[in-house]
């Protein structure tokens, strides 16, 4: 085998966020921008002579360009083996499980979430270690590190058809393209009642998922179509295409609007659904219900004895600290710990490791469980369904029958897009300074309890993550959290989360945004969001 050493320097910015590098794909296009970040993690991770490594993406435009490069870089590198998705797909979640599957060292993710496709809009890099989850922090750090000091990359000559599965060889090192598919269809049959689910479908019980022309078309046509029997047509926009068809593959209800539109209509189906473009977070609508992430984490952790996979019951409960404390109500109803971390779900890594959560949830769309390191859309989906088939229950019947117990939470969160970063850092630097003045202040109805900066101090390694958003909490239980994003590559977003409780024998049945509209007008006199940023009312509310 000849390596061949190719010079380079440093590039700046090449700083991991809240889920790998990311960055516009003209700026990945510039000579050496993925090599010099790929050599540092190869040079940084922690891999055994001769280690497996995965590599896969959510199909996005320049996916190819980057994996075949990587598949060279790899050999040079002294890996064994490198599993590749067929034509360069692999959803984030079932990376996660190729990469446990299979043993690997880690693997290299190709993907920019739910941010646009094309040559004008972005991509990214993450990298995900041997427990199949998000490489933590202390990785991230030294990744960029290296990314500043790097003087030179390896290589070899090769090129493998990753459109054909089989095995070839680069190097000394083995690349079997495998089925994207199959090994995680196999696991949500292990973990989900199917026989339940089919005998719905069979009995008339209907959905919709729209794969928003992103990765997850391939796993939805098999598993829902294929394996479960719902009707050809049920998966809409199920073909991964480079630019996803222009869409916007952010599953809200401002991007999935379609989706929301048909689950509103007159005769909508039961169920409706959506992933992003690297399927790990989910959409859940029932006829005529939209159901908050916060919520559905909290729906999902209740009901999860349902499923054969989690038929012991949970171990404890996770949520990201912006997240409702929907899901910390039935912790406790149920006797179980629950724990919040910081946004990211690197964080919720260590805890599913040590056996000390079973369930874990982002307010931004994302559930998952131990049976990956990474949240997981279809999983979400898949669970919602065995729930409802095993109690035959329509979705909004589910939710109205959760908040008679346990009280609703209602919950929004705002978002203001591609902010001139001074103008969001000084709204943060504000803000933070005025926190110990809160206490005690009115803000219309609205009386501080307490505010602070969210500090994370992991239960399982110690380490302490700092500065993750500043949390405002009124007496009367409501609360608001303001951060800035960790994934945007153009300026800055300003999200602003905002929460009301009430309990069981309160209104049930309001719309959100009046039972917000204290919090929305008391969080823009606190912050002086117009002031800062101009902006009389945000971009995005989901
Ligand atoms: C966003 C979400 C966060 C999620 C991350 C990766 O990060 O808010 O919950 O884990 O994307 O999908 P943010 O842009 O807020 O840093
Ligand atoms: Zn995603």
């Amino acid at each position: 085998m000849t390596v061949e050493t190719i010079p380079t320097s440093p590039i700046a910015g090449q700083k991991p966020g809240t889920s790998g590098l990311r960055k516009k794909v003209r700026v990945f296009q510039q000579p050496g921008y993925a090599e010099n970040f790929i050599q540092a993690v190869f040079d940084v991770v922690e891999r055994p002579a001769g280690a497996t490594l995965v590599i896969g993406g959510d199909g996005r435009f320049h996916n190819r360009v980057v994996i075949a490069q990587a598949i060279r870089m790899a050999a040079a590198n002294g890996y064994g083996r490198v599993l590749v998705g067929q034509g360069g797909i692999l959803s984030t979640p079932a990376a996660s499980h190729v990469i446990r599957t299979y043993g690997a060292s880690g693997g290299l993710i190709l993907s920019a979430s739910h941010n646009p496709a094309g040559p004008d809009e972005d991509f990214g890099i993450k990298y995900n270690i041997a427990n199949g989850g998000p490489a933590p922090e202390a990785v991230t750090e030294a990744i960029y590190a290296r990314t500043q000091t790097i003087d030179r990359w390896l290589a070899v000559a090769g090129d493998v058809d990753i459109d054909s599965i089989g095995t070839s060889v680069v190097g000394d090192m083995t690349v079997e393209v495998i089925d994207p598919v199959a090994d995680y269809a196999a696991l949500m049959e292990r973990l989900f009642d199917f026989a339940a689910i089919r005998r719905a479908v069979a009995g008339g019980f209907r959905m919709i998922f729209d794969a928003m022309s992103a990765v997850t078309g391939p796993y939805a046509v098999e598993i829902l179509e294929r394996r479960l029997g719902f009707p050809a047509g049920t998966v809409r926009n199920g073909t991964p295409l480079e630019d996803f068809g222009g869409h916007h593959p952010d599953p809200n209800l401002v991007h999935a609007k379609d989706l929301y539109d048909a689950m509103m209509a007159p005769g909508a189906p039961d169920f409706g659904a959506a992933s992003d473009g690297d399927g790990d977070r989910n959409l859940i609508i029932g006829r005529h219900r939209f159901i908050t992430p916060s919520d559905s984490l909290a729906m999902l952790a209740a009901n999860a004895h349902l499923a054969p996979g989690y038929a012991g019951g949970l171990k404890g409960i996770a949520r990201s600290m912006p997240t409702s404390a929907a899901a910390d109500l039935v912790a406790k109803a149920l006797g179980i710990p629950s724990y919040e971390t910081p946004t990211g779900w690197k964080f919720f890594g260590n805890l599913l490791d040590a056996g000390l959560a079973t369930i874990c949830g982002e307010e931004s769309a994302g559930t998952g469980s131990d049976h990956v390191r990474e949240k997981d859309g279809l999983w979400a989906v898949l669970l919602w369904l065995n729930i409802l088939a095993v109690r035959g229950l329509s979705v909004d019947a589910l939710a109205r029958e959760h908040w008679a117990r346990f009280g609703r939470n209602y919950y929004a969160r705002h978002d203001y897009e591609a902010v001139e970063t001074a103008a969001a850092n000084a709204l943060m630097a504000e803000l933070t300074a005025a926190l110990s003045s809160l206490p005690g202040r009115a803000f219309g109805p609205l009386s501080v309890a307490a505010a602070d900066s969210f500090s994370y101090s992991d239960p399982v390694d110690g380490s302490t993550s700092a500065n993750q958003g500043l949390r405002v909490l009124f007496t009367c239980g409501s609360r608001i959290v303001f951060r800035l994003s960790g994934t945007g590559t153009e300026g800055a977003t300003l999200r602003v989360y905002l929460e009301a409780y009430q309990p069981p024998d309160g209104a049930m049945d309001r719309e959100t945004a009046d039972m917000l509209a204290d919090l929305i007008a008391a969080a823009d006199t606190m912050a002086g969001i117009t002031r800062h940023t101009g902006r009389t009312r945000p971009d995005v509310v989901t």
